[in-house]
This record gives structure tokens, sequence and C-alpha cells, in this order.
């Protein structure tokens, strides 16, 4: 579905009043706590929030957490805020925050469905009131970046770091593999101002960084069965193509490849997908590329796959300060820092897929959905991740994924839940399965409705997968799809 130009301004006029409270604020040295979440679209949101509030002289600390829950707000209230900003996080505990923030202003920067009243008056900037398509069309650090944006007209320097967001929210979702809807102005001013490049080429990690065989088994989504992390087997299938990895005794890159060795090494893998089983996949190895013009070659920052990659392994590897200082434009160390945390992230999470991998039973699957139990082995923090991963290659694509882990010195678990656009055109909103499921067995849940997750008491995890196992069939019944 396409935005108008009434949606359009109206969300703009929206980021209009925040800027305007947020510039209040700042003028009178107000102490401004920012809420951001772990994800890479968090981390870019509370980079370009951080970048704005520090032109503006402001007095301000940045917080990056997985979720909003009773202890969290705690601290934010110790920490005693004239101003409270979350980013990419915060509409969906509209009640909760009303009861227990009320003292302070608020702001939510948000692109989640609302869920609550907002019956304390806050200020929210969430597409969701304009009746624009949020888990395609705009990410948190897009809502950040329109704020920025109004705030100073110097922030459209910040535009390719929304971008960064939105493909780390896998907002990729138009015609090979574009952003759109509102994602397009800011991809527009990223380019218009010298930042950013958007052209098509075969989606691989690494693709102007990397040795190609490197490139092709880093690359996860699509995740190739037998070839993402396993670089000694990418070796072999390009020498089975006939594809040089080398020139003389220098690796090449992607761009190193003729058009023609190009167009040999696009067929050969998706054969190599459908013969698999994993027609989806196939479709998704070309599309449009973002490169960050101003970034050093050879470094992760360059593409903007690759830069959101980086964002959500410091996040997730608990250390998203590092994420949110090389938004804010700091290099050097910082970068040098990250790089390790990223090759540390791509250990990990092979680790965990080849541990689910190991064993056929590791993904049970119920009439309506798959279910990974992570239990204590999978990280809770790398969770999602795993699940986007894997959600893009099920044997049966229909069924959405649901995984979970345990959350070390909690009583309950984290789960994380995936599907793909043929069910969220069909009509499956998993955001409202897992918010109805937990509140059933005592959790909290929610989401989009292409990937959504939920804390739940270790107790109800039983309980909680039936649920959704059940309400998934429901809903999927209740429109009159036919399952493939
Ligand atoms: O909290 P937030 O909205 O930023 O997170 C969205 C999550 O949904 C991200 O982890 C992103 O990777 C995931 N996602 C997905 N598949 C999609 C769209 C989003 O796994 N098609
Ligand atoms: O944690 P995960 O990436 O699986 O979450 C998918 C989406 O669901 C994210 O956008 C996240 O913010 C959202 N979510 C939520 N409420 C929860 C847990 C996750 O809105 N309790
Ligand atoms: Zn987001």
């Amino acid at each position: 579905m396409a935005i108008n130009e009434e949606q359009v301004k109206t969300f703009i006029s929206s980021a209009n009043q925040a800027a305007k409270l947020i510039r209040e604020h700042a003028e009178k040295g107000s102490f401004i706590h920012v809420v951001s979440h772990l994800d890479a679209d968090g981390i870019a949101a509370a980079g370009i929030i951080g970048k704005a509030l520090l032109r503006l002289d402001a007095k301000f600390r940045i917080r990056i957490q997985h979720w909003v829950d009773e202890k969290i707000l705690g601290d934010i209230t110790a920490d005693k805020p004239d101003l409270t900003i979350f980013t990419d996080m915060g509409s969906g505990y509209l009640d909760l925050l009303c009861s227990v923030l009320k003292e302070p202003s608020m702001i939510i920067l948000d692109h989640h469905q609302p869920v609550g009243e907002n019956a304390c008056s806050l200020c929210q900037v969430n597409p969701h009131y304009e009746g624009i398509d949020a888990s395609r069309d705009i990410s948190g650090s897009g809502v950040a970046y329109f704020v920025a944006k109004a705030l100073d007209p110097s922030n459209v320097e910040l535009a390719s770091i929304a971008v960064v967001g939105a493909l780390g929210d896998l907002q990729d979702k138009y015609e090979q593999k574009s952003l759109g809807g509102l994602n397009r102005i800011i991809v527009d001013d990223a380019v218009k101002a010298g930042y950013l490049i958007e052209e098509k080429d075969l989606i691989f990690f690494g693709r102007e960084t990397r040795p190609i065989h490197k490139a092709i088994a880093c690359t996860t989504s699509p995740f190739i069965p037998g070839i993402s992390g396993e670089e000694d087997k990418t070796l072999a299938f390009l020498a089975s193509l006939g594809i040089k990895p080398k020139h003389g005794d220098k690796w090449r890159a992607l761009r190193d490849l003729e058009e023609e060795e190009k167009t040999t090494l696009c067929s050969a893998l998706v054969d190599y997908l459908m013969a698999k089983g994993y027609s989806t996949s196939a479709l998704s190895l070309v599309g449009n590329v973002y490169t960050l013009t101003r970034e050093e070659p050879w470094t992760p920052l360059r593409d903007g796959r690759e830069f959101s990659v980086l964002l959500n392994a410091t996040g997730r590897l608990g250390k998203p300060s590092l994420g949110v200082a090389l938004c804010m434009g700091d290099r050097a160390e910082a970068l040098e820092h990250a790089k390790q945390t990223l090759d540390e992230y791509r250990r990990t999470i092979t680790k965990y897929l080849s541990w689910v991998m190991e064993k056929p039973e590791r993904m049970e699957e119920l009439d309506a959905i798959y279910v990974i139990r992570g239990d204590g082995f999978i990280n809770e923090k790398v969770v999602s991740t795993i699940s986007s991963i894997l959600s893009t290659s099920l044997p049966k694509p229909e069924k959405p994924l649901l995984i979970y882990a345990r959350v070390l010195g909690e009583e309950f678990v984290k789960f994380s839940a995936r599907t793909i656009d043929m069910m969220t055109n069909q009509g499956l909103d998993l955001g409202e399965i897992l918010r109805v499921a937990a509140e059933k067995y005592a959790g909290r849940g929610g989401g989009h409705n292409i990937a959504a997750g939920a804390q739940v008491p270790i107790e109800n995890i039983d309980g909680f997968i039936k649920s959704v196992n059940e309400l998934v069939k429901q809903q999927i019944g209740s429109k009159n799809t036919i399952i493939l």
C-alpha cells in the first residue's frame, strides 16, 4: 500500500512537535534521558538522537535496553531526568509508561504497534497513527531521523544512519530489496546530500571488501544451507563453477568479477537453493545495495547491510555504546573494537546455527509453527538474530518459527518469532498473537506482524507455545486462506 501526501504531512507535523519539545528542554538546560532498543535499528535511532542533542548542546545520557519493564523504568526514575525520550521502543508499553513515569515529560519516537492508552498525553511520533505500515515503510531510526531533521537541517547527514537502521529491521521489502514508503524520503535525502549510493547487485556481505568466498559464506540473508558460514565449502562451490577466487596471489572481491562470472555464480546459487527446496531464498540473491560513500572502503561501515549487522553485534554482545558512538561519528579505536565484536558475533551465530542444524529434532514441527528450544544454550540476546536467519530457510516457509532462550538471573525466558511476507499478506500478525498468548501466560509480548517477541515465565513455556500454535491456526483459518 503506497503512502499518500496527507499521511506524510501529518507524520512530519508530529515529528515537528516532538522537535519543538526537545528544543525547549535543551534551551532550558534540562537533563534528558534517552532509552533505545538493543537491535541495529534501536542503536541507530539512539545515535541519531544523540548527535542531534549534541548539536543542541543538550545535557543527556543514552541507555540501550532489550525491553521495557518496571525494573528498567525504576532505573530511569532514579536518574531524575527532566525529559525521557524513548526511541524504537515505548509505544508497546503505553499503560505501563503512563502509570510509572507520570511526572517527567516523555517523548516516544517509535514504529511499534501502540498498545494501551496514552492516558498521560505523552508526545508520541509513531507512523501507525497515520495508518502507515511501520514494519516496512519506516523504522525507529527513521522516526528519530525525521525529528532530528526538524531540529536542524544539518542533521540530514544522519540520513544514511537511518537507512542502516531500516536495513537492520529488514525493511527492504520493496522491489528488488529496496526501501520504500517514508524510507524512500530518507534514502533520497542521503543520496542528495552525497552520503549514499543505491544500486543493484548480488547481495553478499562485503561485496567491496572481502574475498568472494568469505563474502558468500558470511551472508546469512538469504541463509544458504551448506554454504552460509562455511568458507571451505564455498571455495569448493566456486571451483566447481570455474570461478577463480584469486588473481595472482591476491584474493578477488565480488566487485572484481566479470559480469559473466556474476551471472554464472548467481544462477548456480539459484539452482542450488531451488534443488534444496528453498525457492523463496533463491529470489533474494540480487537486489538494491546501499553504499555509504563517506565511509572508508574495506570497512564494514561502507555497505549499509553490513553496517547494520555491526550495530546488531555491538548490541547483542553487550557493547551497544560502541554502536551508538559509531552512529554519532566516532571511528578509529571505536571502529577497531567494533570489528572485533563483529567477528565474535559471527562466530557466536555460526555456533548456534550449527547447534540447531546438528540434530533435526532441535527444530520441532507443530501443526502450525516450528519451535526451537534454545533453553540455556542460545544466548537470549542473540535469539532474535537466530530466528531471523533461520526463518528465511524453513522447510515449510508458511509455518512461523518460534525460538526461546533462558535469561540469566531471571525467572522468565525470551521468545522470538518470525514469519515471511507471504503469511503477513494473508493476514497473519505475530505481534498480535504473541501479545495475546503472553498476556494469557503472565508474560509480555508484541511486535510487528512479521517479527515479534515475548518474555514469558519459565513455568509457562509449554502453555505459551501451545497457545501460539493455536492462535496461528485460528488466525490463518479465520482469513479463509489456503496453506500451501
Ligand atoms: O524492535 P524492532 O522493530 O526494531 O525490531 C524488528 C525486528 O524484526 C528486527 O530484529 C528485524 O531483524 C526483525 N525483522 C525480521 N524479518 C522481517 C522484518 C523484521 O526478522 N521481515
Ligand atoms: O526480540 P525480537 O527481535 O524477536 O522482537 C521482534 C519484535 O518484537 C521487535 O520489534 C521487538 O521490539 C518486538 N517486541 C515487543 N514486545 C516484546 C518483545 C519484542 O514489541 N515483549
Ligand atoms: Zn525498529
